[in-house]
């Protein structure tokens, strides 16, 4: 079971307005009469906001705002498509909750039990960025790997400022270290499935001494969760409905694999050699001495 979330508002909820003409400035008088309610429930949506750390004092003047923003993140997580949102402060993994709540992004200050690709964990202290949504539109289960693409060329052009590159085939690198991961799951009908896709970005979450020379954050640029969260959801906006041949195109551009020596790990089986190019789908091609392998996924390693 999971903690009920600690917001979860729909997308059309008139709170979300009420948010809006508080940054405005707006006196609760004022509000309840542009929105044509009560002054108690400004009030209380007011108290609700407290006590998710936003400062407001008497005057409803906001005097800080958290990041994670939730009331920011909700306006956002219109441009991903979805009906809900739901925040948590902490929850095992926002993909479990996205499983379960349809058309919904969800989105946790930390996880419990956040996890990775390959059944592995995902490092998920506070300061970094953890959210998971329904991809807008139902996909067959053999069309799956466009979504994985598609979201790994959404976080490195999220990041694009930053020096982001694409590892295959959708691990994203600030100067050759992770600085986000993607989990894309897929659940019900093979011909007609939802997908799950959960991000992790790495903002200014401290990372575990071990990890320290494999993976990095955004620290150095001093940018808050709040804005790379919406800063994805303009970008996934912007070129989720581009054509297929586009989307693969702006990947390869950003995709730092091509040329490289490189380990592929594909189950039990290991293959080197010299990543060509992708093809049309985006499998890797892999010299591997006198032999071409294709390969349609698994982990891939730097020599
Ligand atoms: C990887 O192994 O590279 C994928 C990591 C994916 C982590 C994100 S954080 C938000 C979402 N919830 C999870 O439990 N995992 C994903």
């Amino acid at each position: 079971m999971h903690m009920s979330a600690d917001l979860a508002i729909s997308l059309n909820d008139k709170r979300l307005k009420i948010y809006e003409l508080l940054k405005k400035g707006y006196s609760g008088e004022k509000i309840a009469k542009t929105l044509g309610i009560s002054r108690s429930a400004v009030w209380k949506f007011v108290e609700k906001l407290r006590s998710l750390g936003y400062e407001i004092d008497r005057n409803y003047n906001i005097l800080s705002i958290p990041d994670p923003s939730p009331l920011d993140a909700a306006l956002c997580s219109k441009k991903l498509g979805v009906e809900r949102f739901l925040y948590f402060e902490e929850v095992d993994s926002t993909n479990n909750v996205a499983k379960k709540e349809e058309r919904s992004c969800v989105l946790a200050k930390r996880q419990s039990a956040g996890r990775g690709r390959l059944g592995r964990k995902w490092e998920s202290e506070e300061g970094g960025l953890y959210f998971s949504f329904e991809f807008p539109r139902k996909v067959p289960a053999v069309k799956a790997h466009r979504v994985t693409i598609l979201i790994g060329l959404v976080v490195a052009k999220t990041l694009e400022n930053f020096k982001a590159k694409i590892k295959w085939p959708n691990d994203v690198l600030i100067e050759g270290k992770k600085v986000s991961g993607i989990l894309c799951e897929l659940v019900g009908e093979e011909l007609s499935s939802r997908v799950i896709v959960g991000v992790g970005i790495n903002v200014k979450n401290e990372l575990p001494e071990e990890l320290k020379d494999k993976a990095t954050t955004l620290k150095t640029y001093n940018v808050s969760v709040t804005d790379v969260f919406c800063s994805f959801a303009n970008t996934f906006s912007e070129i989720v409905n581009l054509e297929w041949n586009r989307i693969l195109e702006e990947w390869k551009r950003m995709l730092d694999t091509i040329g490289k020596e490189v380990e592929v790990r594909v189950g039990g089986e290991i293959y080197r050699g010299v990543a060509l190019d992708v093809d049309d789908e985006g499998a890797l091609i892999l010299k591997c001495g006198d032999k071409i392998e294709r390969i349609f996924s698994g982990e891939c390693f730097y020599m």
